[in-house]
C-alpha cells in the first residue's frame, strides 16, 4: 500500500514553486518532482508585500487567493505529468509563501506570515491540504523556523551521526544532527547575490559561481558585511529579508569610500555568505565531520568550495545520500503533512527554542 503525500515549496528566493510527490510508506521515496518558475508580476507583488506598506490588507487578501490557485495548478500539472490520481494521494503540505517573518525580540510579540491559501488548493484539487506549520511553534515561544532540521534529523541522522545538513536557499540554515538536534538560520544564502546578479548582470543567479570566482574579494567591505549584528546572535535565531536585504548591502556601500565592481561585489558577497555559514558552525560549539548541502545553492559550486576551504569540513550533496538538493525542502513539507495528519509533533524545541513539541499546521478538508 503507498501513502502518498505531495510537498509544496516557495521559498526566499521567489525562484519557483517545487512541487514532489513522495510515497512514505517505507522511508521516503520520491515518485514525481517538479519546479513552476514564479512569474515576474507575481514575484513583485510578493516582494511589494515583504516590506510594510500602503493597502497591505487589500493587496495580501489577492496575493493570497491567486497564490492558492498557484499552489493547486502546480499539484494538478504535476499529478497529470506523472499520471498520479488525486484520489491516491493521502495530502498536500503547502508551506506558503512568507511575505513577513518577525520571531519575539525582546518584549515584542512575534509572528510570522505565509500566504497562499489551502482552502483555494484543497477546493481545487479536491486533496486535504495542511498549512500553517510555523504559528504553533511561535505561539509556544519558539522562532517557528527553521523547522527543517527535525526532517533532516529523521532522514540522515542515521547514516551521519555528526554531520550537518546546510540548506542553502534564499537564506541559509544549518542542522547539526548530533543529539539534540542543533539548528539555526545562519544569515543569507542566495538572497544578495540573486538580487546583484538581477541588477548588474540581467540574470537571476550565479551559475555555478562562476562571476564570483572570477572577481576579487573586498575585504573591507566583507568586514563591515560581518558586523551584521544577527551573526554575533545566539541561537535559537531565524532570519528573512527583514534581516538581509539588498537595502542593508546599499548602506554598507555607502560607508564603504571605494568604488567596487559588480563582479567584486557578486565576489564579496559570495564570500559573505560562505564566510557567515562558517562562523555558524564554529560559534555552535559541535565538531562536525562533514557538511551535506542541499537547497538551489549546492548548485554554486564556488560557493560550496568556499565553504569547504572556510570551515575545513568536507562538503557533499545530499545527492550523495539519495536525496536531490532541490527538492529536499519540498520533500519536508510533505513529511510535516503526514506528521500533521498521525498527528505526530513535528517541530524541534531545542531548535526553534518553543516550549514543547508540538503536533504543527491546520488541517484543511476537501469535503
Ligand atoms: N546552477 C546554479 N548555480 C548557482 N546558484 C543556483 C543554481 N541553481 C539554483 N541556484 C540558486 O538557488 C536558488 C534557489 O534555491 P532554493 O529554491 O533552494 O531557495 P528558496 O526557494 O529560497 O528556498 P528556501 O529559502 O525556503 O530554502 C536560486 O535563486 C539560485 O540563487
Ligand atoms: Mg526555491
Amino acid at each position: 500500500m503507498t501513502e502518498l503525500y505531495v510537498g509544496l515549496m516557495s521559498g526566499t528566493s521567489l525562484d519557483a514553486i517545487d512541487c514532489v510527490i513522495v510515497d512514505f510508506s517505507e522511508g521516503a521515496t520520491v515518485l514525481a518532482a517538479e519546479s513552476f518558475p514564479i512569474p515576474d508580476i507575481r514575484r513583485r507583488g510578493i516582494l511589494d508585500l515583504c516590506q510594510s506598506g500602503n493597502n497591505e490588507i487589500e493587496k495580501m487578501g489577492r496575493l493570497d487567493r491567486q497564490l492558492g490557485i498557484d499552489f493547486a495548478s502546480a499539484v494538478e500539472t504535476t499529478l497529470n505529468r506523472h499520471k498520479i490520481n488525486h484520489h491516491d494521494v493521502v495530502a498536500i503540505g503547502s508551506h506558503g509563501q512568507t511575505i513577513r517573518h518577525r520571531p519575539s525580540v525582546d518584549d515584542e510579540l512575534g509572528f510570522t506570515l505565509q500566504i497562499g491559501d489551502p482552502n483555494t488548493i484543497a477546493y481545487l484539487t479536491g486533496i486535504d491540504t495542511i498549512a500553517d506549520f510555523r504559528r504553533k511553534d511561535i505561539a509556544a515561544g519558539g522562532q517557528g523556523a527553521p523547522l527543517v532540521p527535525a526532517f533532516h534529523h529523521a532522514m540522515f541522522a542515521e547514516h551521519c551521526k555528526n554531520g550537518a545538513l546546510l540548506n542553502i536557499g534564499g537564506m541559509a540554515n544549518l542542522s547539526l544532527l548530533a543529539s539534540p538536534i542543533l539548528g539555526f538560520d545562519t544569515g543569507p544564502g542566495n538572497v544578495l547575490i540573486d538580487h546583484y546578479c538581477r541588477k548588474h548582470f540581467q540574470i537571476s543567479f550565479d551559475d555555478g559561481g562562476r562571476l564570483a570566482a572570477s572577481g576579487t574579494v573586498d575585504q573591507d567591505l566583507l568586514a563591515r558585511m560581518m558586523q551584521h549584528p544577527f551573526l554575533a546572535l545566539p541561537a535559537p535565531k531565524s532570519c528573512g529579508r527583514e534581516n538581509f536585504d539588498q537595502h542593508w548591502v546599499e548602506q554598507i556601500l555607502q560607508q564603504h569610500c571605494r568604488a567596487v565592481s559588480p563582479t567584486d561585489l557578486i565576489a564579496t558577497l559570495t564570500e559573505f555568505t560562505a564566510k557567515s555559514i562558517c562562523l555558524g558552525l564554529e560559534t555552535s560549539g559541535r565538531r562536525v565531520d562533514q557538511i551535506i548541502v542541499c537547497g538551489g545553492g549546492a548548485f554554486n559550486q564556488y560557493l560550496c568550495q568556499r565553504i569547504q576551504a572556510n570551515s575545513g569540513i568536507e562538503i557533499v550533496s545530499s545527492h550523495h545520500y539519495g536525496i536531490s538538493p532541490q527538492w529536499m525542502e519540498a520533500i519536508a513539507f510533505a513529511w510535516f503533512a503526514m506528521r500533521t495528519l498521525k498527528q505526530l509533533h513535528s517541530n524541534a524545541p531545542s531548535v526553534t527554542g518553543a516550549a514543547k513539541e508540538l503536533v504543527l499546521g491546520a488541517i484543511y478538508s476537501a469535503k
